[in-house]
């Protein structure tokens, strides 16, 4: 079986799957007004740790989607343990199940590049009230790369391009965000870190076949020997 980037991360159950983990979801978080009112999408909840953790903290309406199956049971379980009353629902970031402007904010943490990224930012657009916010996490090329090297990061994540910070800015821009504002990440901010929220999270299927290894440390090499042409960007859009 040719196993991809994303049932890798599925068998081994990664939470916090996107770069800053859970540390950087909650920064990002406390910048903004949440209260018990305030609904949030979680796009691309893999195994939920985000979405628990904003039901848990801010006590608000909080929907989990995903499309992948084994994510989803993941998430269901974490929610279940926790008691938390959480949407889950499956479905795909192109095609949104929910009517327009039915949430005050998305999140979409490493997920959108897996996506096709025009149709996806005008459903998070769509699916956004009046004053909602977007806030994307994603992965941003900062040097050309050569054709060569292009394909295998392409092929190696699934992602149906690479995308520069300008590349993003316009696709949000020209979906009708009109307040977009860019942040950089700095993966100091999490070195040298040894407290719980940047400590591995992982939902574990039961045999894991050797090949879902070799991908993870695929993964792991990849993104040493790419580092410096690649960084993440916190892309905050409001319509
Ligand atoms: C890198 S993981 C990030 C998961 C989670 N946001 C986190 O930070 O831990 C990407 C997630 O996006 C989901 N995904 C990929 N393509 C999708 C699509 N078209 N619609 C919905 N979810 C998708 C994958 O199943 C996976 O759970």
């Amino acid at each position: 079986m040719n196993y991809t980037y994303l049932d890798c991360l599925a068998s081994f159950g990664v939470g916090g799957a996107h770069p800053g983990g859970l540390k950087l979801t909650k920064r990002i978080l406390s910048r903004e007004y949440i209260d018990q009112e305030t609904s949030i999408l979680d796009v691309g909840c893999g195994t939920g740790q985000t979405s628990a953790y904003i039901a848990e903290k801010y006590r608000c309406p909080v929907t989990s989607l995903d499309s992948n199956t084994t994510m989803l049971l993941k998430a269901k379980q974490r929610f279940s343990s926790l008691q938390l009353p959480i949407n889950v629902v499956q479905g795909s970031a192109e095609s949104l199940p929910f009517i327009d402007r039915s949430f005050d904010f998305i999140l979409s943490e490493s997920v959108t590049s897996f996506t096709n990224v025009s149709s996806t930012i005008m459903e998070f657009k769509r699916v956004l009230k009046t004053n909602g916010v977007l806030l994307a996490i994603e992965m941003v090329l900062e040097d050309s790369l050569s054709q060569e090297d292009l394909n295998t990061m392409v092929d190696f994540y699934g992602v149906s391009q690479l995308l520069t910070q300008s590349e993003w800015y316009n696709l949000f821009h020209k979906a009708g965000f009109k307040q977009i504002t860019v942040e950089r990440y700095k993966s100091e901010f999490d070195e040298n870190e040894n407290d719980i929220d940047s400590a591995s999270d992982f939902l574990l299927s039961e045999n894991i076949d050797d090949q879902l290894l070799e991908i993870f440390e695929k993964h792991v090499h990849l993104t040493k020997k790419y580092s410096d042409r690649l960084s993440f960007c916190i892309f905050r859009c409001c319509i």
